[in-house]
């Protein structure tokens, strides 16, 4: 990456030549401009600090320098006046000048002014992004969960995060903790100063996506009247979260992958190659095997990204976890409601245990919010639980369709259902149908049931 761009904006050729001069020695990115309209035409580039002229032929400082912050509310201005007037200089000051310098001036005066802002402003950022990671603590702690595939889970984040690891491909359902486990993974690696960018890939069409992702040059399409960087380019040093990759179209599937091989793009319109330093985490609730299969994701794609496959069990496998995390949400809603409920009752328990949360954590993390919300005791009980699991209560009875069924097949098609739902614990799976191991092994021998390849993504 380049460093700081400066736009020095005076009247006078011999001053500008002799800005430039000495901005460009300090390792400064210099453009020109000499009069105002050239000025903002140049500040279509991304721009960090403009040295201006206040006299200008075609209109005096103060309007350009609210034009300029108008377009861009973080640039640095520092003004440079003949005369040394106040007035000139408070309301300067006033329309968001950084500075102001009085005509002649010293070179070594303004290097040195130039350098201070450049400086504040990059603490200013840093102090910013600090407060971030300080007001949302995403330590490894913070995924909760003492269950073998979990900390098998958390040990897989601790190793990728600390690796110089470029790509790493989150897969599990929907609230298994993907979006969690990719702040994990920026904040405790050696990116966690720089940003953290993220984007939901099926949220936008693909053009804007494109733009999002690369940025676009100034006029590359319709509306594109300013140039633009893209996520890749504001997150350099850090780390893109692409969520839901499996929904990115085929266009930008061929566009990512060169940027995964390159570590290089070119803005949408552009012709510079730029080159970054981001890791890519990408996330999906599907099976990206299967959508090779459907034609629908590129298998080149497939294979860049699951280098580093991390999956994330889903709660049902992992039920032994269910205590902690319900602990865990009690207590974060007992601060936010202001309550003081101590847990649930051991048979509320039992049934959580029992219900297969297709929606993971974030069902759990509702239900017991929902709870928290309603109950009048200090322990949840299974009233306090009613719609959790409601649609797995076989209240009084099932209802027998008009054309009949064969019993035989339900009976094996739920035995299956429990078994899958379980990994193949057959103790929890025989609790789910309220048997004993024996019985369930006879079930198992009866209709020759065997457990099949995991055929989710690895
Ligand atoms: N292990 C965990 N410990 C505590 N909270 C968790 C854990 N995993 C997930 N959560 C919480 O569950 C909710 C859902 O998690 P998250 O948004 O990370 O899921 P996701 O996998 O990204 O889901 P989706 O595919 O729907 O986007 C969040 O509130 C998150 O904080
Ligand atoms: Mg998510």
């Amino acid at each position: 990456m380049q460093g700081p761009t400066i736009l020095v904006v005076d009247d006078e050729p011999l001053i500008r030549w002799s800005l430039t001069e000495r901005l460009t020695a300090e390792g400064y990115r210099v453009l020109e401009a000499g009069t105002a309209a050239e000025a903002l035409a140049k500040s279509e580039e991304h721009v960090d600090l403009v040295l201006l002229d206040y006299r200008l032929p075609d209109e005096d400082g103060i309007t350009v320098l609210k034009r300029l912050k108008a377009l861009d509310a973080e640039i640095l201005v520092i003004l440079l006046t003949a005369d040394a007037n106040v007035q000139t200089a408070v309301e300067a000051m006033k329309q968001g000048a950084y500075h102001y310098a009085n005509k002649p001036f010293n070179l070594d005066e303004i290097a040195l002014l130039v350098e201070k802002a450049l400086e504040t402003t990059r603490l200013r950022r840093e102090v910013r992004s600090l407060r971030a990671i300080q007001a949302q603590p995403y330590g490894f702690d913070r995924i909760v969960g003492q269950s073998a595939p979990v900390l098998a889970m958390k040990a897989l984040l601790r190793k990728v995060a600390a690796s110089p690891a470029s790509t790493v491909l989150l897969t599990g359902e929907s609230g298994t903790g993907k979006d969690l486990a990719a702040k994990a993974l920026h904040y405790n690696s050696a990116r966690s100063s720089k940003p953290f960018m993220n984007i939901t890939c099926s949220a936008l069409p693909e053009a804007l996506l494109e733009s999002e992702l690369f940025g676009h040059e100034r006029g590359a399409f319709t509306g594109a009247d300013r140039q633009k960087r893209g996520l890749f380019e504001a997150a350099d040093g850090g780390t893109v979260f692409l969520d839901e990759i499996g929904e990115m179209v085929p266009g930008l599937q061929a566009k990512l992958l060169r940027f995964l091989e390159e570590k290089s793009f070119k803005r949408v319109g552009g012709a510079v190659d730029i080159r970054v330093d981001v890791r890519v985490v990408a996330a999906t609730n599907r099976n990206l095997q299967e959508e090779v299969r459907q034609g629908r994701f590129r298998e080149d794609l497939f294979y860049r990204l699951n280098v580093l496959p991390i999956p994330l069990p889903p709660l049902r496998a992992r039920t032994d976890d269910l205590p902690l995390l319900v602990a865990f949400y009690v207590d974060v809603y007992n601060q936010e409601f202001k309550k003081h409920v101590n847990g649930v009752t051991q048979e509320a328990m039992g049934q959580l245990q029992r219900y297969g949360w297709p929606g993971n954590i974030r069902e759990l993390r509702n239900a017991v919010e929902r709870a928290m919300l309603l109950t009048d005791t200090d322990t949840l009980g299974v009233g306090d639980f009613a719609t959790a699991g409601a649609s797995v209560h076989l209240t009084d009875r099932v209802e027998l369709p008009a054309t009949g069924i064969d019993l035989e097949q339900l009976e094996r098609s739920l035995v299956v259902q429990a078994l899958e739902r379980t990994n193949w614990n057959q103790t929890k799976a025989a609790a789910l149908l309220g048997l004993n191991r024996d019985q369930i092994r006879y079930r198992i021998e009866k209709f020759q049931l065997e457990r099949t390849p995991s055929t989710h993504t690895r």
